[in-house]
């Protein structure tokens, strides 16, 4: 195990065509342009419209391309862990169904519902894979379709979310200057009265009264999620440079949960970074949940040089957060 990093070593995404405005919202609830633009940072943001397609339509997209991009073949592929929120069904799970339709064979696959720190979570997960020594290739993909969940006539959720999704492959490497490198996850379940879904689950399984009360959409009380967001996200990314010897200076890029622009200005402030070092792309994409990391990278992915000392952190559904510290692997090609 000594030795051995887990490397990102290639980064594909997907969002479907579909583009939802904020002039189109502004039909829809009463709001404007200027309210979602100053109060949340979000221009636009991709919708499935697509019949009868979930988030492994998005998933399967991303992880095609990332396959194709990255000369894998399917039955090379040993694990792929999916982050979702929104999976195609209560079971199997959306990595199952995502493995079949990118010829995936026999991966050992799963799920994780991490809310938005999924994909971070996931990341975390497949690396310990790699860093046993177990597997050599695999795959963590962020599928959502938020659109399935959210309450178009709720002004105060509906503006936030977009559906989307991003696959990285993780590898093994002994290079020191590649790799994850260190990892705080954390959870505290009493959030969840912020932030949840009321219907649907097993406490409550659907039934015409839960339909009409609206209760299998996001349930979400901003200001509390807000102040949570703020202060966990800040207190990790701080905690992980301090810990690993990085000032401001050291760090190439932060890649931050896209929920609000307000709360990602406020996290950079905390670790002292200007916003050219921060990864910004809420705008065009809104929070795409488990999506939104893998979004900024795969965007970023032809200025990222080999050795960029990178930050990712998040905040979500749960309550979960967490920050985690890796170096680029590879220069752009
Ligand atoms: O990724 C998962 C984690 N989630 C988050 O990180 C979300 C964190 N929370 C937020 O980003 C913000 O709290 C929201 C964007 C959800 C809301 O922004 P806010 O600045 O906290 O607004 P607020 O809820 O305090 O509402 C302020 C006012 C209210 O009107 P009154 O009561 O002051 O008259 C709302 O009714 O803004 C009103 N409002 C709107 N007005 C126009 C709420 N939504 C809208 C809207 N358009 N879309």
């Amino acid at each position: 195990m000594q030795g051995i990093r887990a490397a990102i070593t290639g980064i594909e995404a997907f969002v479907p065509d579909y583009i939802l405005t904020n002039e189109e919202l502004s039909q829809m609830v009463d709001t404007t342009d200027e309210w979602i633009m100053t109060r949340i940072g979000i221009k636009e943001r991709h919708i499935i419209k697509e019949p009868g397609e979930g988030s492994s339509f998005v998933g399967t997209e991303a992880v095609k391309r990332l396959l194709s991009k990255t000369n894998t073949k399917p039955e090379e592929v040993e694990l792929l862990i999916c982050a979702t929120v929104t999976p195609d069904h209560q079971f199997p799970a959306t990595a199952n169904i995502i493995c079949d339709k990118t010829g995936i064979k026999k991966a050992f696959s799963f799920d994780i519902n991490a809310g938005c720190s999924g994909f971070l979570y996931a990341l975390a997960t497949g690396a310990k894979y790699v860093t046993s020594g177990l597997y050599k290739k695999v795959i963590v993909v962020g599928a959502e379709k938020m659109s399935s969940i959210v309450d178009y006539t709720d002004r105060a959720t509906c503006p936030i979310f977009g559906d989307g999704s991003g696959a990285v492959l993780l590898e093994p490497t002994t290079d020191p200057e590649a790799g994850i490198i260190d990892e705080i996850l954390q959870s505290d379940g009493f959030g969840r009265i912020h932030l949840h879904q009321k219907a649907g689950g097993s406490v409550k399984p659907p039934t015409h009264e839960t339909i009409d009360a609206r209760e299998h959409y996001i349930y979400q009380e901003g200001q509390p999620v807000f102040k949570y967001a703020v202060s966990n996200m800040a207190d990790v990314s701080v905690e992980i440079m301090e810990r690993n010897n990085l000032s401001s200076n050291d760090i190439a890029w932060l890649v931050p949960h896209q929920a609000n622009m307000r709360i990602i200005e406020a996290v950079a402030r905390r670790m002292g970074l200007e916003k050219e070092k921060v990864m910004i792309n809420i705008e065009r994409y809104g929070n795409t949940t488990s999506a939104t990391l893998p979004l900024c990278l795969w965007e970023w992915e032809p200025r990222l040089k080999k050795g960029d000392n990178i930050i990712l952190a998040t905040f979500g559904a749960g309550f979960t957060w967490g920050a985690i510290y890796l170096k680029w692997a590879y220069d752009p090609k």
